[in-house]
């Protein structure tokens, strides 16, 4: 029987989601059923602004493949803007499961990072039963726990390793550190992927402590050592005890970051090197769609659909060893996010090539 599925995309936006919609679009079309991308993530399924497209292989051509953003827009507020409305946590559910039902889906594929992960597990615990949904990861930070990648994260560590040679001749020209902040929340993903991979000298993630005498250390043997020349990369959400620098916007709620890499520079100066932070902000959410985030996406979108017509729902699809598999989205908040450990391949190459990475218990 011919079913009528929906796509939506929840939380911050990163590249790669477009694949993963017109992947889906062309499977549920092969498949024989119907495709309604939700608009503006939860707000296009509330009832009292419903809004949504037909998705179909015309209209979700192979320019989606490589182009950022989402065709579908992408919302970070809704609950929080229902709330400020007056509308209760329950009501805000029962908005959700009306949007629903009004739009007689049989199924959604929801693709949302952490914390849009975190509010599907709240809208499914309520009433598991009254949606079925599949879950696609995505994140630029890629701290969602059991898939070895999220959709986003490989075109955010392109962009930044890109920025990083740009950095590089005006770093080497006129022999300056150059310390250059990157995203990726608590977790040190962005960093330690993009600092190896551009040749940083010192990279600072918020897993592992780290010693500022050791980064200045670092910094002076570039000099001494006639290199000349020094590149940093610090995650935004790396701490130092002398600054303070996680705001949480009391209008929604998010925590935000601002200044870890200006600090870094201004101590450096204070030690006699010449220095400069850059900060990539939202650069990092756009650019053409890396080959694996596209892969990714495409494989997620085409499975989702698989699955749900298969029947299954409640679970996320996540990538793991070259395969797709699946996890029960209850089972997989409930342990925590993604972090970086010693074991990580990068933190090692990084360890071997003398980048000084922080206080690991093995340095
Ligand atoms: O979670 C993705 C992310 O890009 C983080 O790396 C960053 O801290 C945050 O979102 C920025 O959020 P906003 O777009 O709301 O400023």
């Amino acid at each position: 029987m011919k079913k009528r599925l929906g796509i939506i995309t929840v939380g911050g936006d990163c590249s790669g989601l477009n694949s993963a919609i017109r992947a889906a679009a062309i499977r549920a079309e092969t498949l024989g059923h119907e495709l309604l991308g939700i608009q503006r993530g939860f707000f296009g399924l509330f009832p009292e602004s419903f809004g949504y497209i037909q998705l179909t292989s015309e209209n979700c051509g192979e320019e989606l493949l490589t182009s950022s953003g989402s065709i579908l827009f992408s919302d970070t507020k809704s609950f929080t803007t229902c709330l400020n409305h007056g509308h209760s946590q329950k009501e805000i559910l029962q908005l959700v499961y009306d949007g629903y039902r009004k739009l007689s889906l049989d199924g959604l594929i929801y693709i949302g990072g952490d914390g849009s992960l975190t509010i599907l597990e709240e809208v499914l615990s309520h009433n598991p039963d009254l949606m079925n949904v599949v879950a696609i990861p995505k994140t630029i930070d890629n701290d969602v726990n059991m898939t070895d990648f999220s959709i986003g994260f490989s075109t955010a560590v392109e962009v930044v390793v890109d920025a990083i040679s740009n950095i590089r001749s005006t770093a080497r020209s006129h022999q300056r550190t150059i310390v250059v902040e990157v995203m990726g929340r608590d977790a040190g993903f962005i960093a330690v992927h993009a600092g190896v991979a551009a040749g940083a000298d010192v990279i600072l993630v918020p897993e592992f402590e780290y010693d500022m005498s050791r980064v200045v250390d670092k910094v002076k043997r570039n000099y001494d050592s006639g290199k000349k020349y020094c590149i940093i990369v610090v995650a935004e959400a790396v701490e130092s005890a002398s600054l303070k620098h996680r705001i949480v916007n009391s209008h929604d709620d998010v925590t935000k970051y601002r200044g870890i890499g200006q600090h870094i520079a201004d101590h450096l100066k204070t030690e006699g090197f010449e220095s400069r932070a850059v900060t990539l902000g939202h650069v990092q959410r756009g650019g053409t769609t890396a080959i694996l985030d596209r892969i990714l996406g495409s494989a997620f979108g085409a499975e989702a659909i698989n699955a749900l017509v298969a029947g299954e729902h409640g679970v996320m699809l996540c990538y793991r060893g070259g395969k797709i598999e699946k996890a029960s989205i209850s089972e997989l908040m409930r342990g925590i996010n993604k972090r970086l450990d010693e074991s990580d391949m990068c933190v090692k190459i990084a360890v071997n090539l003398g980048v000084y990475i922080g206080e690991l218990s093995g340095s």
